[in-house]
């Protein structure tokens, strides 16, 4: 890995971070962040609570709350995801002492190292404090893959030159609020109240509740200290409050003799499956929790398993880090525990408190990967916006629309939840925010939908849900679209392509923008697969769903008609336009603005500076380019010529390279698309945005934002490049293509995954792919790699020369 203070170990699979820099701990523990797919702690240190470099942060999977504030002179509502009690809250001091703090002693030597193997962290420190008193402490920690609802802590602790009463005080700390965000200053904070506390036998317990959507988020803790081999049995209830409880342990210490403190700790809420009543199972879970060891290990057989389903090798080996570490955090934020929880796939993973724990569009980089390892948590990932079908249904009728409109933001109804105005940090000044009109998004879900379909053959999930979907995301697209007979053509007008720079023209009175192409060409292609979907159902089921969706023949006729009919704005010289109108805005030096503002937003410096980024040619993120990522060069020129334009891969090639120069890639998204969408035309260009993608969180650059959350679609999407792009490899129904560009700068890849319930292994070079089946496969997997058809038979492998 490349951050200029973490290194790879001599272990592949271990991160080293060398050294504590207080500038640096909020990216650090973003990244080094643990979870389960049930909940995520922060790698905040167990001695800290939040302040200026700390930031303590645990969040249950979809755990939302509303809160009311008072912003811009007007009421605002905003749904957010809950920085729930502090768990991992222990500290100690000696003969009576300041209590540690890692900001109040001189540090010897620090260090952390993410094992991404066993999902563990551990921290090295040696610190000397004011007294001249010197002590190393080791820390190793864990949320349990195996027991979704249990985490560990343990520390030793040995005096190297003193000997004393060591006193260890354990709590689990309820007075938190949401404030990981700095624009997000102005809003309310506080999400919990308290509603008790208490001693168990062996332990101490919280229960608090969110003050809005009222779930219970229950704790409970167990710290156990252990001298010269023997257990300290004498833990006194203290500060305990209505939102604290803390027990503390006194123990003496003789020099050179290791203390060790291991802390069991259980979450869980009212919303959990599987139980009566949380507090209760909390303290339940505590009082049968086997110790640290015995949990720990069961923790590294869970992520073995997951391991072994996302077998990886990539060399050079520095990528493979960075890989690694991506699949990571996919897993830690949606795993098997995910899968009866009701959530969606949060941007910035479990991991921060950026965007509200909302869900966007990103999900789709992550899904692709999941789809051919593990189908079922991308079943109910696609279930969570299934179940807000009414609600995008509503926001569609309120829209004058008909069918199912999905917001740009959701959480946990489904109701937009894309904040009114937007707090410019460098005017001070509120913003309004018309990124809602990204009506596009709609694409994406009916995107997903078929993407797991055709990767998975899974004709339940079509039957039951997915067709469903589709046809009423189509039906929203053919009412958005209006005719107009000047052109014969229909047209989307007044939304927002991907690109949030743009939305509105400038003078406008109204905010939206016309015929975007990514929108019009994906509501084409959205319209086509509903078509195909009816297509594919039984005629009991079509016929069924038909019925009760009111679907007759002339509305389906209708879909036919639009999508060869959608209007596509191109430039005069035949490149794709990212807008109607997009080619008469002015141009703008983006390198002199950087030499003049470095790397502040621009729409906010424009802003503050009475001007208006509409005015130019500039976009944050790519948004035409998103087409030729999403869709092969074949699909879209399919269809494009559907709808009777004629398009070559000259202009293809012409039309990405407009606008790459216009971008900022100001969203961590952008790079990683125009990664893809260059894989086959221009190698070297794809290379140098993908390995800057592939960095994103793991470098160390300047204002990327990970001390507030992971940025998990380009972690995700850097994996689906791989396997999508380099490798070119699709499912359709049962075959799987493999269509393979690598790049010259990769010697190996080779990947573990399963097809439509067969496994398999893919290694790639240069010159060479070679296909293993397992021997307990079911069947044959039929496989076309650039043109050559081959079977591979269970237990047999197979290998194809590449041109
Ligand atoms: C991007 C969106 C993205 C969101 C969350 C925004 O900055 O513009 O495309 O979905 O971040 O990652």
């Amino acid at each position: 890995m490349s951050p200029s203070n973490s290194h790879p170990s001599d272990d592949p699979w271990s991160i080293v971070f060398e050294g504590y820099d207080p500038e640096k701990e909020g990216r650090r523990e973003a990244l080094c962040a643990l979870g389960n797919g049930y909940f995520v702690t922060r790698a905040a240190a167990p001695e800290a609570t939040a302040d200026e470099v700390h930031y303590p942060g645990t969040y249950r999977a979809g755990l939302y709350n509303r809160l009311v504030s008072q912003v811009n002179g007007e009421e605002v509502d905003d749904e957010s995801i809950v920085n729930l009690p502090n768990w991992l809250s222990l500290t100690f001091r000696i003969d009576g002492g300041e209590w540690f703090s890692l900001d109040a002693v001189e540090i010897l030597a620090y260090r952390q190292i993410l094992q991404l193997r066993q999902g563990l962290l551990r921290r090295e420190v040696q610190f000397r404090d004011r007294q001249g008193r010197e002590t190393t402490l080791q820390e190793q920690r864990f949320v349990s893959m195996d027991r979704p609802h249990l985490a560990g802590l343990h520390i030793e602790l040995t005096p190297e030159n003193w000997s004393g009463n060591l006193e260890i005080r354990s709590a689990i700390d309820g007075r938190v609020t949401n404030n990981n965000v700095d624009r997000y200053a102005p809003f309310n904070k506080q999400h919990l109240e308290p509603v008790a506390t208490g001693a168990l036998p062996e332990g101490i317990w919280l229960t608090m509740r969110t003050c809005q959507s009222h779930i219970d988020i229950a704790m409970a803790a167990r710290t156990r200290v252990a001298a010269n081999g023997h257990e300290v049995n004498a833990a006194q209830i203290r500060d305990c409050d209505e939102a604290q409880v803390a027990e503390r342990i006194q123990v003496q210490v003789e020099r050179g003799a290791t203390v060790a403190i291991e802390k069991i700790a259980a979450l869980y809420t009212s919303r959990d499956p599987a139980i009566a009543q949380s507090t209760e199972a909390a303290q339940l879970a505590i009082q049968q929790a086997p110790n640290f060891a015995e949990l720990l290990k069961a923790h590294q057989r869970a992520w073995e398993r997951l391991w072994l389903r996302c077998d990886f090798d990539l060399d050079p080996v520095k990528y493979l880090e960075a890989a690694r570490m991506h699949i990571f955090h996919v897993l830690q934020t949606v795993s098997p525990h995910t899968v009866d929880l009701d959530v969606g796939i949060p941007a910035r993973g479990w991991h921060g408190e950026d965007y509200r724990g909302h869900i966007f569009w990103d999900e789709t980089f992550v899904l692709a990967f999941l789809s051919c390892r593990f189908p079922a948590i991308v079943r109910s990932i696609l279930l969570y916006r299934y179940r807000r079908l009414n609600e995008a249904r509503q926001l569609a009728r309120q829209h004058g629309y008909r069918g199912a409109m999905f917001p740009w933001r959701s959480a946990s109804t489904g109701r937009e939840e894309t904040p009114r105005f937007q707090f410019n940090l460098l005017s001070g000044q509120w913003m309004p925010d018309n990124t809602f009109l990204q009506r596009h998004i709609g694409a994406i879900v009916a995107y997903t939908v078929w993407q797991y379909y055709i990767t998975t053959n899974d004709q339940v999930f079509l039957s039951d849900w997915g067709a469903e979907l589709l046809i009423e995301i189509a039906r929203f697209f053919s009412s958005i679209a209006t005719y107009n007979p000047k052109r014969d053509r229909y047209e989307i007008l007044g939304v927002v392509g991907s690109d949030e720079y743009h939305t509105t023209y400038p003078e406008a009175e109204t905010p939206g923008i016309n015929n975007n192409t990514y929108t019009n060409l994906m509501a084409v292609w959205t319209l086509c697969r509903a078509r195909e979907a009816l297509g594919r159902l039984s005629p009991s089921r079509r016929a069924e769903l038909c019925h009760v969706l009111e679907l007759h023949q002339d509305e389906i006729d209708q879909w036919d008609v639009v999508s060869r009919k959608m209007y596509v704005s191109f430039h005069d010289d035949g490149i794709l336009s990212q807008y109607e109108g997009f080619e008469r805005l002015q141009a703008f030096d983006v390198e002199q603005f950087h030499e003049q503002h470095g790397k502040q937003r621009i729409e906010w410096v424009l802003k503050a500076e009475g001007d208006d980024i509409n005015r130019y040619q500039i976009a944050k993120q790519a948004d035409v380019a998103v087409l030729f990522f999403l869709l092969s060069e074949m699909e879209l020129t399919a269809l494009l010529k559907r709808l009777g334009y004629a398009f070559d891969q000259e202009q293809m090639q012409r039309t990405i390279a407009y606008h790459l120069q216009r971008t900022t890639h100001e969203s961590s998204l952008s790079r990683l698309i125009y990664a893809g969408a260059t894989a086959t035309l221009d190698c070297d260009t794809s290379w140098q945005l993908f390995t800057q993608a592939l960095f994103t969180d793991c470098s160390h650059r300047d204002g990327s934002g990970t001390e507030t959350g992971i940025h998990l679609g380009a972690m995700a999407g850097t994996l689906h490049m791989l396997h999508h792009c380099y490798l070119g490899l699709c499912a359709r129904d049962a075959i799987l293509y493999l269509q393979p560009s690598f790049p010259a700068h990769l010697n190996r890849l080779r990947v573990n995954l399963n097809h439509q319930g067969n496994d398999l292994q893919i290694e790639i070079t240069a010159k060479h792919l070679g296909i293993t089946a397992a021997p307990d496969n079911r069947e044959s997997v039929k496989i076309i790699c650039q043109g050559q058809v081959a079977n591979v038979q269970p237990g047999t492998s197979i290998g194809i020369h590449l041109d």
